[in-house]
């Protein structure tokens, strides 16, 4: 089965990370969520897969390569300017052609896998299926009001006030009738096509639009709340694995993973965590929820329930938590005779520091 992946988004919410990295290649538990993407459409049955790019094409297919790695054939497709969902898949219409197919979004995590769900999709063939969860704040998502055999009334972009608490979910099955649709919409105030109201121009005219709820765990990981959230549920499925050096005076606890060349010293590490390659933790409690990328130097500090990505060095006495240090950036205690924090801090960047 054919597959659309788009990864072409300029990840807004995520900055600073975003001005160095695309968002779908943020590291969730040391690995690109992209690689997550790929993964469960090959568990999904799809084998012939584009991922629809914008300015980081390059970066992107470096990353990600032909596919083999992950037994599929990824191909690559140019996506010029970010005009909406729908846009992307009017540009990959020749990679399409009259194909059903499943379109995935680059920043949508499914660690449960929508496997069922796409199944009786593929045996069913309705013009649209779709996926919903409940969500707390439905404003921020697609969102569905859905019949109580599955059918779906009506769906609605980001609507300030929603009629239901169902977001449509990154992940639909789709068929050669939606690009009908795309030919008829206009595009949104936001100046976007949108696939939310080609979606109604189907269900308008009479096609077939399901909805199946997914019970499992989702994010969309717009946010850097949703990355640490995401980077947590990752992290419970990692399969133990100590690589790296260990030394007598360390304890690990939990499933930990440690990469090759990584060292551990003098520290306690309570999994669910990840030490990247060639880190060195030196008296530390690294607590559950933690993701350690490569080649980074964390000494005498506590953390739990973060990000540290690539080359990062953190030196801070009272520890992080809930916390994204991006690559090569250091976060380390003052001099002694400082009168006060001193911050280099990138553009968009958040700091929270403690009152006392
Ligand atoms: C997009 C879709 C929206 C969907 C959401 C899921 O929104 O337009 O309908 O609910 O993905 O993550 P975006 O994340 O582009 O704002």
């Amino acid at each position: 089965m054919k597959a659309l992946v788009l990864a072409g988004g300029s990840g807004v919410r995520l900055r600073p990370f975003t001005y160095s990295t695309p968002k779908a290649l943020i590291p969730l538990a040391n690995k690109p969520a992209l690689e997550y993407v790929v993964a469960h459409l090959r568990e999904l049955g799809a084998r012939d897969i584009c991922l629809v790019v914008g300015d980081w094409a390059d970066t992107i297919s470096e990353a990600m390569g032909d596919g083999s790695r992950f037994g599929v054939r990824l191909t690559y497709l140019r996506q010029e300017r970010p005009l909406g969902l729908a846009h992307a898949v009017r540009t990959a219409r020749p990679f399409l052609r009259d194909d059903d197919f499943l379109l995935h979004l680059g920043d949508n995590v499914f660690p449960d896998g929508a496997a069922s769900i796409v199944e009786e999709y593929r045996r069913t063939r309705p013009a649209t299926g779709l996926v919903v969860q409940q969500v707390a704040d439905p404003r921020a998502y697609g969102v569905a009001e859905v019949a109580a055999d599955g059918a779906v009334l009506r769906v609605v972009e980001k609507p300030a006030q929603p009629r239901t608490d169902l977001a449509v979910l990154g992940l639909y099955y789709l068929t050669a009738a939606v690009h009908e649709a795309i030919g008829a919409i206009a595009p949104s105030l936001r100046g976007e096509l949108e696939i939310t109201d080609a979606i109604q121009w189907l269900i308008d005219r009479g096609h077939t639009v399901e909805a199946r709820r997914y019970s499992g765990f989702w994010k969309d990981i717009g946010r850097s709340d949703d990355v640490l959230a995401c980077n947590r549920r990752l992290l419970d499925d990692l399969v133990p694995a100590v690589d790296g050096h260990i030394d007598a005076a360390s304890e690990i606890r939990g499933p930990v993973v440690v990469e090759p060349g990584a060292r551990v010293v003098r520290s306690h590490v309570h999994g669910p965590a990840i030490i990247g390659a060639g880190t060195l933790i030196e008296d530390c409690l690294i607590g559950p929820g933690t993701s350690v990328g490569r080649d980074c130097t964390v000494r005498a500090t506590h953390l739990s329930d973060s990000i540290v990505l690539q080359g990062a060095q953190v030196h801070t006495p009272r520890g992080l938590y809930g916390s994204l240090v991006g690559r090569y950036a250091t976060v380390g205690p003052a001099e002694p005779d400082e009168p006060a924090h001193r911050l280099v801090v990138g553009d968009h960047a958040r700091v929270e520091i403690i009152a006392a």
